[in-house]
C-alpha cells in the first residue's frame, strides 16, 4: 500500500511518516519545506519537494505514483501568527486544499486523512469537548481548519472522495528514538519552551496567566503524545480503507495539565530548578481544552500508549537535549 503524506517533513508528519515505514508501507512524502526540515525525511520515503497550490506539480506527483490514500499535514499551524497574517493561511491552508482536492477528483483518488485542530471549537461550552458540539473558532488558523473540513464535506458529497479529520488537542514530545522531534520558528509551544530553560537557552518559563477558573489558576490543556497522533492516522487509514464513511474524531488523553502541573513534571524529568515568572494572559487562550476521544477509541480502536505526562516530556528533553537547534548542525 502506497500513502502519499504531505507536508510529511514536518512534526506530526514526520512522525506519521516513521510509524507507515515501521508499519511496512510504501510512502511519498511532498513538503515545499517552508517548515518542514529535509532532515526529517524518512531515508526510505519517496521525497517530492513542491508546494500543493502547484497544480501541475501535484498533478504531476499523481501521475508519477500509484497512491492509494493521501495525509494532508501541508499547513500553516500557528495561532499567533494566524491572527497577524489571516491570508497567509487562507492561502496555504484553504486555497492548498482547494487545489488538492481538485487534483484528487481528476485522478481518481478518493481517500484522505487530515489534520485538524481543537481550535475548530473556540471557547468550549462543556468539558470534555464532543465532535457534535457547536464550532466558533476564535482565531483564523482554527477557521480555517474549520473551512476546510467543509471543503472536503461538500467535495465529498459531489465526488464521492471519502475523508476523515482528526482533531487534534495540544501535540507534544518526541520520537522514542531521540531521532525526531518538534521544531518550530519560531517556537510558540509551551513544552519545548520550558525546556529551553535546562538547555541554558533562556532563563525561566513565563506563565500567561494565573487567574483562570481552574484548580491552581493556570490553564488546563490536554497533552497527546505525537507518536499517539501518528497512530490514529494510520487506523484512519485502514478505516478508509475497510469502506468506512466520512468522520471527524477528536485527538486528546481526556486528562488535563495546567501549566503548573507541566513545569514541574519538567523540573523532574530534567532535574533542573526552571524557575517560572508570571506574566498577564495571552489573548484567546480558553481556560481548559480537554477532549473526549471516545469516539476514536471505539470507531478507529485508537489506544494512546504513551498517555503518560513524564514520559511524553521525557520523550521531549530526549530529542531537545541531544538536539538543541532543532535540526540545524
Ligand atoms: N503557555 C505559557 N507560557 C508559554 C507558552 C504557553 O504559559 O510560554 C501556556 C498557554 O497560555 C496555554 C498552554 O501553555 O495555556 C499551552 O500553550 P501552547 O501554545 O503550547 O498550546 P495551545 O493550547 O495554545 O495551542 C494548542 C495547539 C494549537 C491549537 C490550540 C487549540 O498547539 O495548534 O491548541 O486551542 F490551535
Amino acid at each position: 500500500m502506497s500513502i502519499l503524506v504531505l507536508g510529511g517533513a514536518g512534526y506530526i508528519g514526520s512522525h506519521t511518516v516513521y510509524e507507515l515505514i515501521d508499519g511496512g508501507m510504501d510512502v511519498v512524502i511532498v513538503d515545499n519545506l517552508e517548515t518542514g526540515y529535509a532532515e526529517a525525511v524518512h531515508p526510505k520515503a519517496k521525497f517530492y519537494k513542491g508546494d500543493i497550490r502547484s497544480r501541475s506539480f501535484i498533478d504531476s506527483v499523481f501521475e508519477q505514483e500509484k497512491i492509494d490514500a493521501v495525509i494532508h499535514f501541508a499547513a500553516n499551524s500557528l495561532v499567533g501568527e494566524s491572527m497577524v497574517n489571516p491570508l497567509k493561511y487562507y492561502d496555504n491552508n484553504l486555497c492548498g486544499t482547494k487545489v488538492l482536492l481538485e487534483s484528487m477528483v481528476a485522478h481518481g483518488i478518493d481517500k484522505i486523512v487530515f489534520s485538524s485542530t481543537a481550535a475548530t471549537y473556540g471557547e468550549p461550552e462543556s468539558i470534555p469537548i464532543l465532535e457534535t458540539d457547536n464550532n466558533k473558532p476564535t482565531n483564523t488558523y482554527g477557521e480555517t481548519k474549520l473551512a476546510m473540513e467543509k471543503m472536503f464535506y461538500w467535495t465529498s458529497k459531489a465526488h464521492g472522495l471519502r475523508y476523515v479529520s482528526l482533531r487534534y488537542f495540544n501535540a507534544c514530545g518526541a520520537h522514542m528514538s531521540g531521532e525526531i522531534g518538534e521544531a518550530h520558528n519560531p517556537e510558540t509551544h509551551l513544552i519545548p519552551l520550558i525546556l529551553k530553560v535546562p538547555n541554558n537557552q533562556r532563563e525561566n518559563i513565563t506563565i500567561f496567566g494565573d487567574d483562570y477558573d481552574t484548580k491552581d489558576g493556570t490553564c488546563v490543556r490536554d497533552y497527546i503524545h505525537v507518536t499517539d497522533l501518528a497512530q490514529a492516522h494510520i487506523l484512519a487509514v485502514k478505516y478508509l480503507m475497510d469502506g468506512g464513511e466520512s468522520n471527524i474524531f477528536n485527538l486528546g488523553n481526556g486528562v488535563g495539565f495546567t501549566v503548573k502541573e507541566v513545569i514541574e513534571v519538567a523540573r523532574k524529568v530534567t532535574g533542573h530548578p526552571i524557575p517560572a515568572v508570571m506574566a498577564e494572559r495571552r489573548a484567546g487562550d480558553p481556560a481548559k481544552l480537554i477532549a473526549s476521544s471516545a469516539k476514536a477509541v471505539e470507531i478507529l480502536g485508537w489506544k494512546p500508549q504513551y498517555a503518560d505526562l513524564e514520559t511524553i516530556i521525557a520523550s521531549a528533553w530526549k530529542w531537545h537535549s541531544t538536539h538543541p537547534n532543532g535540526y540545524k548542525k
